[in-house]
Order: structure tokens, then sequence, then C-alpha cells
């Protein structure tokens, strides 16, 4: 069959890479992909978070399923379109999307069902919230209620942190998105995501991984959209009660949205503190994410284009994916200057070689192809991954490989995954 994914960063890329490697894929086009989605299957120019745009492009290619990547198209209803135009479709509603799509929304989930999670405010004006502030003090989170591509949320150490942030959302600094704030106690332990596939009712859970968020060594610095990841996680940082925790957690999620009405399939993303009262929840996302996707796709054993479709149908059964007992480790190369300002359009040169290293796949996330040759053109460049059978052959692998990559300004943290060694 024909497939059409929206995305453009390294998540879409290792989707891309597990949907060609099924015997059903025929045409892969990816809107609007990058340049190493280009080699995988079609980039296209498309509108993607415009649903009738997408179904047109759909039934022009004869597509029969289109997978949707990022947050900002779910949240949209992109999926909602495609599916009223009977075509399958991999993502949830609108509807459902809004477990990531509002702070607020997901809050009052987990509260009115009793679900772990940092206790909370909501403000639409400025002047309540900073009341609220006065009132708790700091430390306290502040987030933007809507889509903020990962921008959104301030861990604010101090009352001056926190009344900035929060003046910054009324201010307009992100638009509608900011509108609403979300003012939150801060939670303190290690992370760990859980991504699950679920078509409304049954519930697959994909193994654990860990993102880095900071941008630099040891955890400091700004936050990022993810500077590396490894999986699984090792039962020292998680034991397996956390984890059964976790999974009850988005399993409660799931079948509380079907009482009120609401099929949610697709990805759903749970971002947990392990705090030392249990897991918490952090936030939900209603998607793969990304990097975490390019360390739990690659040990992942089964036909990604069955899982989709099956969510999709409502027909999804867990002998449909097993787990390899590899590693995986990730490292994200990103352009001098990122989360802050960079520079685009330079030549990239060494992932064939790096490729060549056993385990090593390279997933692009911001390059492009300029005149045949290939460029960056984003913040986070490449996820250089391995896999490998321990955790430290897959450490050292991926680091082997980001050695072998040149390109002008290239940077990356070099303790990804340190966290799990055992000190
Ligand atoms: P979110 O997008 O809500 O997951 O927030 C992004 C990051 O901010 C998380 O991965 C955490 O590192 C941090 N964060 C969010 N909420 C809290 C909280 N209540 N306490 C401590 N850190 C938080
Ligand atoms: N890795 C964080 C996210 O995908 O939201």
């Amino acid at each position: 069959m024909n497939i059409l994914l929206l995305g453009s960063g390294g998540r879409e890329c290792a989707i891309a890479t597990a949907l060609v490697e099924s015997p059903k894929c025929d045409r892969l086009f990816i809107a609007p992909g990058n340049g190493g989605t280009a080699e995988l299957g079609t980039n296209v120019a498309l509108d993607i978070e415009d649903g009738r745009a997408v179904v047109d492009f759909a039934r022009e290619n004869d597509c029969e399923l289109v997978v949707i990547g990022p947050e900002a198209p779910l949240v949209a209803g992109v999926a909602d379109v495609v599916r009223d135009a009977g075509i399958d479709c991999f993502g949830p509603g609108a509807a459902g999307a809004r477990v990531e799509g509002s702070k607020d929304f997901s809050k009052r989930l987990m509260m009115k069902y009793d679900l772990p999670t940092a206790a909370y405010g909501t403000f639409t004006d400025c002047d309540s919230a900073l009341a609220y502030l006065n009132e708790q003090g700091a430390p306290i989170v502040v987030k933007a209620d809507g889509l903020a591509a990962g921008k959104g949320v301030t861990v604010a150490l101090t009352k001056e942190e926190a009344d900035e942030a929060i003046c910054e959302c009324f201010d307009g600094r992100f638009g509608e998105a900011g509108s609403t704030v979300v003012l939150e106690e801060m939670m303190t332990g290690p992370e760990c995501s859980m991504l699950a596939f679920t078509d409304g009712v049954t519930m697959i859970p994909m193994a654990p991984s860990q993102d880095h968020k900071r941008a630099y060594e040891n955890d400091e610095g700004p936050n990022t959209g993810g500077m590396g990841v490894y999986s699984p996680v090792p039962e020292h940082l998680v034991s397996a009660e956390q984890l059964a925790a976790m999974v009850e957690i988005e399993r409660r999620v799931v079948a509380e949205l079907a009482s009120e009405g609401i099929t949610y399939s697709g990805c759903l993303y749970g971002g947990f503190m392990l705090t030392s009262e249990g897991p918490k929840v952090l936030e939900f996302n209603a998607r793969f994410g990304d990097p975490e996707t390019q360390v739990v796709l690659p040990r992942m054993k089964a036909d990604l284009i069955e899982v989709f479709l099956a969510c999709d149908a409502g027909t999804l059964t867990e002998d449909m994916v097993s787990w390899d007992d590899d590693w995986a480790v990730s490292v994200v190369l990103t352009s001098a200057g990122y989360p802050g300002s960079y520079e685009k359009g330079k030549v990239i040169t060494g992932i064939e070689r790096a490729e060549e290293l056993p385990g090593v796949t390279v997933y692009h996330a911001g390059t492009a192809l300029r005149d045949g040759e290939l460029v960056t053109a984003g913040g986070r460049v490449l996820d250089v991954t391995a896999v490998a059978p321990t955790f430290e052959e897959a450490r050292e692998r991926a680091y082997a490989a980001c050695e072998l990559i040149d390109f002008e300004g290239k940077t990356y943290r070099s303790d990804i995954g340190m966290r799990a060694v055992k000190r």
C-alpha cells in the first residue's frame, strides 16, 4: 500500500525507516520530510495542518494510510478529516489530542480520575497568576497551556524567574497558546518516557526510555527538544513495579477518555518523574516522542504498518509486538548555538562511514538536500543511533559514529546515558 507520513524530524525519519521495512509498503510519501527521508521515499510539500490538503494528496496518490508524526496536525484535527474521508489514519483525533494540546485539559483529566501528578492552578489573567505565585512561592513550574514547540515550560527556581515567565506568556510570547497558564508544583527525581500503542481499548506499552532535555553536560543549561536518549531504562533507575504503575496510568487515561466518548487511538506518550512517592505524570503527548522513537523503534520486532492499521481499526493484539534484548543509544548532533540561534546550510559528511559501524543508523532531523549536497537545516541535525547487546557497547558505537560525521559547528553532549551506568 501507499502511505503518507506527516512530519520532518528525526522521529519521522525513524518511523519512515521502519515503514519501508514492511513488505506491505509500496510507495512512501513524507510531507515535508528532510534530507534523510528523501532517501526512504518521496518528500512532498504540503500544508500538514490543512486536513483537506492532506486528504486531497492522499487520494491523488492512492495512499491508504496517513501517519501523523507531530502534535500540531493532531491538535488541529487532521486525523478526523482523514478518517471522515474514509482513509485509515494513525494518530488520535482532535478530542483525544487535547491531552497534549491543553495542559489544563490534561491536568483536569488527571485530577478527575485521581492520577498522580503535581498540584497546580490554571489562570487566564496575569494578576491572578501572580497572586497564586505569591501564595505558593518558588520553586514553581510555569507552563503555557497550548502548543509551544517544547518551549512553553519554565522550571522557575526563584519568584523573579516565575514572574517573568508568567508575564511573557500573558504578553503573547506563545500567542494564543500562552493566554492560559498552568502553574505547577515542582517535582524532583529522574524522568522516564513511556510510549504505548493503543486502539482505544487495548494497549501495548513500548520499552521505556530516558531523554536528556538540557543542552549541556550534567543536565545543565536551557531545555531543548532533546539532546540524546537511550532504551531500555535499567532496573536500578526504574523498577518493574514503577514501570507497571506508569503503564497502568496510561491505560486509565485511554479508558477514562473512552468513558467520556473519546476513542483515543495511536501513540500515547507519558512523561513521568520518578518521585519518592512513585511515578507522577509530567505530561502526556498525543504522538511518538522525539528523540525517544529513535531508540524504541530499532529494538521493536513488529510490522509497523500492521500495528498502525490495527490501532486505527480497533484490532490491536498484544502479540503484534515483541522486543529485542539489545540496548539502543542515540546521540543528537546539533548546530552550534542551539537551542539559541544557529547557522544553517553547512555541508555534512561522513554519514556513510558512520553507518558502516555495526548496529549504527543515522536518522536525519534537521537536514536538507541542496544541489545534491546534504546540508544542515535545523538545530537538531542528526540522531546518531547504535544498537548493541550491552549498554556500554551501544554507547561506544554511537560515540565512535559521532566522530566520523562532520559539519561546521557540530556540537553534542558526551554524557548521554551516563545515568544508566550504575555507580
Ligand atoms: P513538559 O513539556 O510538561 O513535560 O515539561 C518539559 C520538562 O520540564 C519536563 O521534561 C521536565 O524536565 C520539566 N518539568 C515539567 N513539569 C515539571 C514539574 N512539575 N516539576 C519539575 N520539572 C518539570
Ligand atoms: N522528547 C520529548 C518529546 O517528544 O516531547
